[in-house]
C-alpha cells in the first residue's frame, strides 16, 4: 500500500427529514447565499424545506446553475455574492450545483482571472460552503473536486482543493423520489465508474480499499434493477450512501488511480453535451479492452470477486467481466455506443484534438494513455 494522509472532515446528516437538521449546521452569523439549479427543488418541495431552515438568518439566493455548470453563470454568482458580502454558500442540488458552488467559493477569494483556477492555479482559500444533495451520483457532497464547463470554448475543466470540501452534507434519500429515470441510471453508472477509476489499476495489496470498492460495486449491481421503483426508501438510501462513499477519498487513499475514462468522457460532454455518466458508459468498456494487459491482475480480481466468475481461462474471464459491465449499463437504460447518439467516427479525431488542446498528453495510472490512444478508444466506441 502507498503512503497517505486521510482526513475527510465533511459532517454528514443522513436520513428521512435530515433537511430538518440544516439550521443546526448553518452558521448563525454572517450572510448566507442559497444556490440552486433549474428549479427542480421548487417542484419537489426541497426549496420550501430549506427556506424554513433559513428563517431568522440573513440570506439571499442565486438560481440557474445548469447541468454541467457554466463558467459564465458561476461568474455572475461570484459577482452577486461579493457585492452582497456573502460569507457562507449553501448548495442545494446535484453534482453540478455543488461543483458550481465550490468554484464560486474559490473564485470569491481569488485575485485575478478566475479561469486560472481551472487552469491549474493554486487555490489558497475559499468561502466556506455546505450542501443539500438531491442527486446521488458524483460524490461531490463530501469531496474536494469540482468540474466546470466553458461551452463557448468547448472546455470542461476540473480543480481540486481541500478549501472547497463542503463543511457539511445533508443527505435525505426521499428527495430523490422526484428524479427522472435517466438521472437515477446516471447516478448508478457514475458511482460504479468512480469505484473502478480507483480500483482497476494494479495491485498494491490495499486490502481495505479493495474489499470496500468491491462491496460498493456489488451493492450498485444489486441496487441497479430496483432503482427506478418510485418510492423505495431502502433502495434510495443505499444508492445515496454508496454513491457518496464511491468518491469520498476512502477507497482512493494508498492506491494508484486511473481517471482516464473520466478525462476522455469529459471531452465528449464538452463536444456533444452528453450526460457525464453516459460518456463513462461509452468509454469504459473499450478502455478496459485497450488496457487489458496493464490491468490484467485487477481485471481478474474484478471478474472473480465482483462478477463471481470462475477463472478457468483468464482471457475469457476478462472478456466476460467487460461484457457484463457494459450489459449492466445497458440494463440501466444507458446506450453504450456513440452511434446511438448520432455521433460518428469523426469524434475520434475531435477528442484527440481536445485532449491535445488541454495539454492532457499522458494519463491513466501508467501514464500511457495518450490523445492518440484515446482516439482509438473513441473509434472503437462508435
Ligand atoms: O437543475 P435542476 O432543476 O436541479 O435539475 C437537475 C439537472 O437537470 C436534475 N435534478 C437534480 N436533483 C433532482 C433533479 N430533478 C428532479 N429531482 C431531483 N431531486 O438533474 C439534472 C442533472 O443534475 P446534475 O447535477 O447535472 O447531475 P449530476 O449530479 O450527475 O452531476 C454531474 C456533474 O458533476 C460532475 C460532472 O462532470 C457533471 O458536470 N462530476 C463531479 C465530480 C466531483 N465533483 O467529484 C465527479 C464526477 O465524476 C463528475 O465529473
Ligand atoms: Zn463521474
Amino acid at each position: 500500500m502507498q503512503n497517505f494522509v486521510y482526513h475527510n472532515p465533511t459532517k454528514v446528516a443522513f436520513g428521512k427529514n435530515s433537511i430538518g437538521y440544516l439550521s443546526k449546521l448553518l452558521p448563525k452569523e454572517g450572510k448566507i447565499m442559497l444556490l440552486y439549479g433549474g428549479g427542480s427543488i421548487k417542484k419537489n418541495g426541497v426549496y420550501d424545506q430549506v427556506a424554513k431552515q433559513l428563517e431568522g438568518r440573513d440570506w439571499v439566493e442565486f438560481s440557474g446553475i445548469e447541468a454541467n455548470p457554466e463558467y459564465s453563470t458561476l461568474s455572475k454568482a461570484v459577482e452577486q455574492a461579493k457585492s452582497e458580502q456573502v460569507s457562507f454558500l449553501l448548495a442545494v442540488g446535484g453534482g453540478s450545483v455543488i461543483d458550481g458552488v465550490k468554484f464560486v467559493a474559490a473564485a470569491m477569494e481569488y485575485d485575478g482571472d478566475t479561469w486560472d483556477i481551472l487552469n491549474g492555479a493554486k487555490v489558497t482559500s475559499a468561502v466556506p460552503l455546505g450542501c443539500v444533495l438531491t442527486l446521488p451520483a458524483t460524490g461531490s457532497e463530501t469531496n474536494k473536486a469540482s468540474v466546470v464547463n466553458r461551452s463557448e470554448m468547448q472546455l470542461k475543466r476540473s480543480f481540486v482543493s481541500e478549501h472547497v470540501r463542503p463543511q457539511f452534507a445533508v443527505l435525505d434519500p426521499e428527495v430523490t423520489y422526484s428524479l427522472p429515470d435517466r438521472q437515477l441510471a446516471n447516478g448508478v453508472a457514475d458511482a460504479f465508474v468512480h469505484v473502478l477509476e480507483q480500483y482497476l489499476t494494479y495491485p498494491v495489496n490495499a486490502m481495505v480499499q479493495d474489499r470496500f470498492a468491491e462491496s460498493i460495486m456489488q451493492n450498485l449491481i444489486d441496487i441497479g434493477p430496483n432503482v427506478f421503483e418510485p418510492t423505495n426508501y431502502e433502495v434510495r438510501a443505499n444508492l445515496m450512501w454508496n454513491a457518496t462513499q464511491a468518491l469520498s477519498d476512502l477507497i482512493g487513499v494508498g492506491v494508484p488511480q486511473d481517471w482516464s475514462t473520466h478525462m476522455i468522457g469529459h471531452e465528449l460532454t464538452a463536444l456533444y453535451g452528453l450526460d457525464h455518466a453516459v460518456t463513462l458508459a461509452i468509454v469504459l468498456p473499450r478502455l478496459m479492452q485497450t488496457q487489458r494487459k496493464q490491468k490484467h491482475a485487477k481485471l481478474l480480481q474484478f471478474a472473480q470477486r465482483v462478477w463471481g466468475l470462475e477463472i478457468s481461462d483468464e482471457e475469457s474471464a476478462i472478456d466476460q467481466a467487460i461484457e457484463k459491465t457494459e450489459t449492466f449499463f445497458q440494463q440501466l437504460g444507458i446506450k453504450t455506443r456513440l452511434n446511438e447518439y448520432d455521433i460518428d467516427q469523426s469524434a475520434a479525431s475531435k477528442v484527440e484534438a481536445q485532449l491535445q488542446k488541454n495539454g492532457f498528453l499522458k494519463f491513466g495510472e501508467q501514464g500511457d494513455i495518450t490523445p492518440s490512444k484515446a482516439a482509438d478508444i473513441i473509434a472503437a466506441s462508435v
